[in-house]
């Protein structure tokens, strides 16, 4: 029997994780655990109907809006699907759809039900025109220009089309885009973000369209609204693609409950290597009109279900906690985990991130814990099993010393990660360094790889990156089972490596915070190395995509004398980066005018304008006078703005500002 109190103490627990999962995108609890509160709480309301009031989670369960964004109606609400991850629950479903339809022939169709964000898009004259979040069903926020830099989403629809168009579909961020961000975020000491859906969520809500560019989302659609002329769901799709919209992956008729299984069961074998995450299948009743005649039950569509699959789980032991030193000194705490099969593959490790992740969940050394892969590959210690936990276990701190030279380790203020700052004498940072440096987002130097490298180092051949390109050919045969043909590759990848582009160039040297599009930028806008070691404190800083934290971290690497010789040696020995041609602003509209901002912005932040108007040599001023040349009015703009009529000068909007950058 639940009571009143543990029933409103369940509300309470949900609406916690809902908002540490929509607001900040840092989920606290898997979906799966997520899901099973929610279906605890369906039972106690389904028994106790006069408990339920409108601030349940049951009664509606979506974003949160940001504040970020003008809000917009949907025409027609934006619904959900009754999801389950039970097969006899959907085989309940198919003998409701049985009854309500009067029939047993059903024709189904079936999709993959993406893990991403719902969004609306609309078309008016084959012109992509708007993106709408999902928002709380009936009104979402206006993410347009953020949904603009989606690469896979046209822009212009192709073949004929509707004069209004409005078609509904997910949007998300691929595997492969994920781990990188998280590859980088790990070697920068940045959080890491949660999983891919988090991800997306996380990016469609950015104030500015170039950062969100550098997320590269993915966009796929599963329906279109208002479709009198189509008459089932299976050519709806076919129509989205004839119209060029990308559809994700495959979608099928199915007859008999036979074949759903076969489906679900293709599916759920091919998660693991599809480019993107999915969290199980869709049913849905083919026939449109039978679709409108079933209509909606509560918040959810009455003609579909999601059958999803749940994430794989494991249980083993925790034999050791190790302490990884990476390139730039980051300490990461890993579970060196009782071999166990789970998901396609033996685990045998799995990151714990940093200090602050096993405390909050609390593993020790010696612990059963729950191991979940999910399609996302990479394995997690989800959970400790408690109950199991055997006496004498100690709770689980960062080592005082760094494992691989003993220096003191430090947690830097606003950061995560604990780090060593031993940077020329650690041996783990310097192998690291040196891997990096020829790895592929560096120098890219083939035959190079870990055990080799590690070798070199230890024959005392090399310890830093300048002396592998006066490596020997007498030195490299000394290699274990380097004959002469392995001799000769490996010299030959040092010496093509030398021509290099200035911004992998930048990449190898490994500058912290500095990662592939920093250096892009860079490189773009200074053309040569010389020129990016002489950039001042100010010019880095007028450079957008270039915060304080980058600066500070390019400031301090080119002022280091070690650096400034390594460097030279690197030169010295052959390396050439290529001169890039500058991108230059000169001769600018802005150059020399004097900018003021009011008003809130709907796609830059006020640094990132400012950084915009200063690159092209313009200046901004905080205060309307004779001599202001532009104001920029963003929404509700203050009282600048009637000081600026009053002198005449010229207002900027939002978009005349974007075209003239
Ligand atoms: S059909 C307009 N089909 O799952 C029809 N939904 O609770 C809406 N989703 O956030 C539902 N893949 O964005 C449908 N193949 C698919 C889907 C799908 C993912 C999402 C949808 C919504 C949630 C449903």
């Amino acid at each position: 029997m639940t009571t009143y109190e543990e029933y409103k103490r369940l509300c309470e627990e949900i609406w916690e994780y809902n908002y540490h999962y929509y607001v900040e995108n840092v989920p606290q609890i898997s979906d799966y655990e997520f899901d099973v509160l929610l279906k605890a709480l369906e039972a106690i309301e389904k028994e106790h109907p006069g408990w339920i009031y409108p601030g349940s989670p049951t009664q509606r369960v979506g974003e949160i809006a940001s504040g970020r964004f003008p809000v917009i109606a949907h025409k027609v609400p934006m619904l959900s699907l009754a999801n389950t991850y039970s097969q006899e629950e959907v085989e309940e479903f198919l003998k409701r759809m049985e009854k309500l339809l009067h029939t047993p022939e059903i024709l189904y169709e079936t999709e993959l039900k993406m893990d991403g964000i719902a969004i609306s898009v609309h078309y008016e004259e084959g012109i992509f025109v708007r993106a709408v979040t999902r928002g709380n069903g009936e009104e979402g926020e206006d993410v347009t220009q953020n949904v603009r830099t989606i690469a896979s989403l046209p822009l212009q629809l192709r073949a004929s089309y509707p004069s209004k168009l409005e078609v509904r579909g997910e949007v998300y961020m691929s595997k492969e885009v994920f781990a990188k961000i998280n590859e980088k975020n790990q070697s920068e000491g940045k959080p890491l973000l949660a999983n891919p859906r988090n991800a997306a969520g996380g990016a469609l809500k950015l104030l500015n369209p170039q950062e969100v560019a550098k997320r590269a989302l993915s966009i796929s659609f599963y329906a279109m609204v208002d479709t009198d002329e189509i008459g089932s769901q299976y050519q709806a799709l076919k129509q989205l693609q004839k119209w060029g919209l990308p559809i994700a992956g495959e979608y099928r008729k199915c007859a008999t409950i036979a074949e759903l299984w076969k489906f679900a069961e293709e599916v759920e074998k091919k998660r693991p290597s599809l480019p993107f995450e999915i969290d199980g299948i869709v049913i849905k009743v083919d026939d449109l009109k039978d679709q409108k005649k079933l209509g909606v039950t509560g918040k959810n569509y009455r003609w579909a279900v999601a059958y999803k699959f749940a994430a794989e789980r494991a249980e083993t032991t925790i034999r050791e906690i190790t302490v990884q030193v990476g390139r730039t000194g980051v300490l990461t705490p890993v579970a060196e985990l009782e071999p166990v099969f789970v998901a396609g593959s033996t685990i045998s490790r799995a990151t714990l991130h940093n200090e602050d992740e096993v405390k909050r969940k609390d593993i020790r050394v010696g612990d059963f814990v729950f191991i979940e892969k999910g399609g996302d590959v990479i394995p997690k210690v989800v959970e400790v099993n408690f109950p199991k936990r055997p006496q004498e276990t100690h709770p689980w701190r960062m080592p005082e010393e760094c494992p691989a030279c003993g220096t003191k380790v430090v947690r830097l203020e606003n950061e995560v990660a604990h780090r060593c700052l031993n940077r020329e004498g650690c041996p783990a940072q310097g192998l690291k360094r040196l891997l990096f440096f020829a790895g592929k987002g560096g120098m890219d130097i083939d035959h190079l790889g870990e055990k080799i490298l590690l070798q070199l180092v230890e024959k005392g051949f090399v310890t830093r990156p300048s002396d592998l390109y006066s490596l020997t050919a007498e030195q490299v045969s000394q290699l274990k089972n380097f004959k002469e043909k392995a001799v000769q590759n490996l010299l030959e990848s040092i010496e093509v490596s030398k021509d290099v582009t200035l911004s992998r160039f930048m990449m190898a040297l490994g500058i912290p915070f500095v990662g592939s599009e920093t250096a892009e930028i860079l490189a773009a806008r200074s053309g040569t190395l010389e020129r990016v070691a002489q950039l001042s404190e100010e010019e880095l800083l007028a450079i957008d995509g270039i915060g304080p934290k980058v600066a500070e971290a390019l400031l301090t690497y080119f002022a280091d004398e070690e650096n400034k010789e390594e460097i030279l040696r690197l030169l010295k020995a052959g390396v050439t980066p290529r001169h890039q041609e500058i991108q230059s602003f000169e001769g600018h509209p802005f150059e020399g005018k004097t900018f003021v901002l009011t008003g809130a912005l709907q796609n830059y932040t006020r640094d990132s304008a400012s950084s915009l108007i200063k690159e092209r040599g313009g200046k901004v001023s905080s205060s309307v006078s004779k001599s202001t040349h532009y104001l920029l009015v963003g929404d509700n703009p203050g009282s600048k703005y009637d000081k600026a009529l009053k002198l005449g000068i010229h207002i900027l909007s939002e978009e005349e500002f974007a075209s003239l950058l």
